[in-house]
């Protein structure tokens, strides 16, 4: 499969990078953190308790989550806005922690990169568990100062909040028992710090040209 695996902490510069990568290369966009994002939006819907591992699994198992390429769909209705608030950011890593969480997700992007015969994915386990046959596995990452400044400008807020809550997040995501974000052995590791967007999409994509013979 053409897959190129895009995994890395938030504010890495990840889903920007994706998408410009999908750009060049013609490969379809899959933003796995999305769908963790619509699995919480409908936990925090539902009032259900985010610890609560068989619950929130059931829920990741029943509800239908669409990412496209502009647009996240949860049961048919469309949440872009609704799965990027500070609410969500404070239970998606908790839900994501779940087992029976991750087996659904799983599956589905599995199903997805099936139907579309390969794709640009990106998240935190991409290249480490979902798509261990990636033929490029890329780890994006930038010092804690430069992501929380980039989310600071993105989605605006205090920055010592904002740097705080990612610290959070960046704990829960690699620390979890199961599928943690790390990078793979054979990732190719990119630091988006002091470089801009288009030298890093750059980089990624001479990379795939070198390893892709489909
Ligand atoms: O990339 P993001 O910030 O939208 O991801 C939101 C959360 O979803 C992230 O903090 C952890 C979880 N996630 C995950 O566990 N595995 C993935 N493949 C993608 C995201």
């Amino acid at each position: 499969m053409r897959v190129i695996a895009i995994d890395g902490p938030a504010g890495a510069g990840k889903s920007t990078v994706a998408r410009q990568v999908s750009t060049a290369t013609g490969l379809r966009y899959l933003d796995t953190g999305a769908m963790y994002r619509c699995v919480a939006l409908e936990v925090q819907n539902t009032a259900t308790d985010p610890n609560d591992a068989d619950a929130v699994g059931k829920i990741a198992r029943d509800v239908k989550v669409v990412i496209e390429r502009d647009a996240a769909k949860l049961n048919g209705v469309d949440v872009s806005t609704e799965i990027r608030t500070g609410q969500i950011n404070a239970i998606v890593s908790i839900i994501a922690a779940h087992t029976p969480v991750r087996d659904a997700m799983r599956e589905q992007q599995r199903k997805w990169i099936e139907a579309q015969k390969g794709g640009v994915v990106e998240g935190r386990d991409i290249g480490t568990v979902v798509f261990p046959d990636a033929i490029l596995k890329v780890f994006l990452t930038a010092s804690p100062e430069v992501r929380a400044e980039r989310r600071v400008g993105q989605t605006g807020g205090d920055i010592t909040a904002v740097a705080a809550s990612i610290a959070e997040r960046d704990h829960l995501d690699s620390t979890r028992l199961d599928s943690p974000l790390r990078p793979s052995e054979d990732s190719v590791i990119v630091d988006s710090s002091n470089r801009t967007i288009e030298e890093v999409v750059a980089e990624i994509v001479s990379h795939f040209e070198r390893v892709d013979h489909g």
